[in-house]
């Protein structure tokens, strides 16, 4: 299933265009927090809470994510989802680590992953216990009624980020719970990157992302799963939010699958090409340990992650759903515009979108294939024929 014969129409190569297409500086700097969508590494979409996830898969895949050149490519972040606690807190009431999973601690395993130059995140849930059901009888201890004294652990322990869950709410409302959190967070005066993992149940694009709360991410779906329904009905429920996304405060369809075998390479090229130019999180979710070649070239693509991560910081915007074509399009800092086109069906399709359709006056313009690499010029349509869950991303200067 590979995209054919991207341009067809009154578009004509173009030699390479001075598109402004490199990474911005914001990954590495310190910006404040979340002035881009986060980028990383988290183990959940790929171990779940089985035996394998422990300090020795962490400090491998951190190990990994420099390797393969992943953190020069922008991923900052290493985090560890749920199952990382023990049982039980200690006997002061303070979170420890599960000792057969890290036996080493959680201070040891952030001082390890920021000696590779990554920030460290952790896992917890608004909750009485965390979303892992119940094992032995026993849950994971939530942060629920505990937010001080886990928000102070967190900060000692050098955590740079926290996701959290809302798993075991006991039906308190969602914005007294992330406030608690959040303002722990803050008291703490470490700056930790606070993401809201709500599944959109209280519509959080209307309050995470402001005071008292002022979360740099909140979940917008419930969980993705491996295989592409799953991922086009996410993506359905988040490109529709683009209103609601801005620097520091980002809109979050959850977290990649690219790698994990469930979807062809044209739907994983389509999860990444629409996660960018949705100014998603991009945090891979896959063992990079055991990453095929066509996997790792997906999430290496800088020209497509550059999009994801620009510095205007604007969500792509859907300008048509129709007959099962996406087009979305997203403003650049550079003046330039991303555009994906995506054929969501399960039919081959020819497609065509005018410049008026993506914001372009008249006359010349200039196009970048992101995947494909290739500089265009034109002054027509675009005309791209996409096979079935195939999308076609560019970058587009024009006026
Ligand atoms: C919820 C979250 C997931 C993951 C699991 C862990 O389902 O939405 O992303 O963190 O809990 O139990």
């Amino acid at each position: 299933m590979k995209r054919v014969n991207p341009f067809v129409a009154k578009v004509t190569l173009f030699s390479v265009l001075c598109l402004g297409l490199s990474l911005p500086a914001a990954a590495s700097s310190p910006e404040r927090l979340g002035a881009v969508p986060q980028m990383g590494f988290n183990n959940w979409n790929s171990t779940h809470c089985r035996d394998e996830f422990n300090e020795q898969m962490i400090r491998g895949i951190a190990d990994k994510i420099v390797s393969l050149g992943l953190r020069d490519a922008g991923y900052r972040y290493v985090n560890v989802d749920d199952c990382w606690a023990n049982w039980q807190r200690d006997k002061n009431g303070k979170l420890q680590a599960n000792p057969k999973r890290f036996p080493s601690g959680m201070k040891a395993l952030a001082d390890y992953i920021h000696s590779r130059g990554f920030k460290f995140g952790v896992y917890s849930s608004a909750g009485t216990s965390t979303c892992e059901p119940l094992q032995e009888n026993r849950g994971f201890p939530g942060g629920l009624g505990h937010e001080k004294e886990d928000a102070a652990s967190f900060a000692a322990w050098g955590v740079d980020y926290l996701k959290y869950d809302n798993c075991n709410n006991q039906k308190i409302a969602a914005l007294q719970r992330y406030t608690a959190m959040a303002d722990a967070l803050r008291a703490t005066g470490r700056p930790i990157f606070f993401s809201v993992c709500e599944w959109g149940e209280n519509k959080p694009w209307l309050w995470a992302g402001k005071p008292p709360v002022d979360a740099q991410s909140w979940r917008t779906t419930g969980d993705i799963s491996d295989n592409y329904a799953s991922m086009l009905k996410v993506f359905k429920q988040n490109v529709v939010l683009d209103r609601y996304a801005r620097p520091g405060h980002w809109n979050d369809p959850d977290m990649l699958e690219v790698g994990n075998g469930g979807m062809t390479d044209v739907e994983y090229r389509s999860h990444f090409s629409l996660w960018s130019i949705m100014a998603s999180p991009l945090l891979i979710g896959t063992d990079l340990r055991k990453i095929k070649p066509a996997a790792l070239d997906i999430l290496l693509n800088k020209e497509v992650i550059a999009v994801d991560q620009d510095l205007l910081g604007v969500q792509g915007h859907q300008v048509r759903d129709a007959s099962g074509i996406h087009v979305i399009v997203k403003p650049l800092k550079d003046g330039s515009r991303a555009v994906v086109v995506f054929n969501e069906t399960d039919n081959a399709q020819d497609v065509s979108v005018t410049p008026a359709e993506i914001g372009l006056k008249a006359g010349r313009y200039e196009t970048r294939d992101l995947w494909l690499h290739s500089d265009h010029a034109g002054d027509g349509s675009i005309a791209v024929k996409l096979q079935p869950h195939a999308s076609a991303m560019y970058r587009i200067r024009g006026a």
